[in-house]
């Protein structure tokens, strides 16, 4: 059987454009993993199983294992390497979290957990842990046990709040300044 003949692919990566020359039916996960170097995402049961290959395609969470070029062609994917701050060592407040609760311990399905969490926290920014248990249902620990990774999405949720009312605060001041100057 002949091999199938590679396209151009293109889609957004953590907010760069990227055109690489694949077959359709590559893997997301191995595009992002051996083609774009991006090896926070990590790779466990390949059958949709697992959620340590977990990324946001579009802001929704989608295993990479299960998906094909052809069915991501031209959407927005973020990984974990695109949570994390510019400089080296920066953390996104759901890794802070995750470090501060002790979330995790051999760390493999960590990056997986994270982006679930981000999408659960997009959508319910105080989740309940109905909605907790349900956002992460897709994603399994062998290590932890679980409790600090609930730990840690209530937390994670708790700090995003209080940095969105302090970003609300500021504007606020900031729009009184404005009336009183003018
Ligand atoms: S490796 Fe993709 S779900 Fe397990
Ligand atoms: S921390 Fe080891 S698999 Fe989750």
């Amino acid at each position: 059987m002949s091999k199938p003949l590679a396209n151009f692919w293109t889609a957004v990566i953590n907010g760069e454009e990227q055109q690489l020359q694949i077959t359709p039916t590559t893997r997301l996960v191995d595009i992002l993993r051996t083609h774009l170097n991006l090896t926070g995402t990590k790779v466990s049961c390949e059958v949709g199983r697992c959620g340590a290959c977990m990324v946001l395609m579009d802001g929704d969470p989608v295993n990479s294992c299960l998906l094909m070029a052809y069915q991501c062609q031209g959407r927005e994917i973020t990984t974990i390497e695109g949570l994390s701050g510019n400089q080296e060592g920066d953390l996104h407040p759901i890794q802070q979290a995750f470090v501060e609760e002790g979330g995790f311990q051999c760390g493999y399905c960590t990056p997986g957990m994270v982006i679930s969490t981000k999408a659960l926290l997009d959508q319910h920014p105080q989740p309940t842990q109905e909605q907790i248990e349900i956002g992460l249902c897709g994603n399994l620990c062998r290590c932890t046990g679980y409790g600090g990774i609930l730990r840690a999405v209530k937390s994670a949720g708790e700090s995003l709040c209080a940095a969105d009312k302090i970003t609300e605060n500021t504007e606020m001041e900031r729009n009184d300044y404005d009336v009183v100057d003018s």
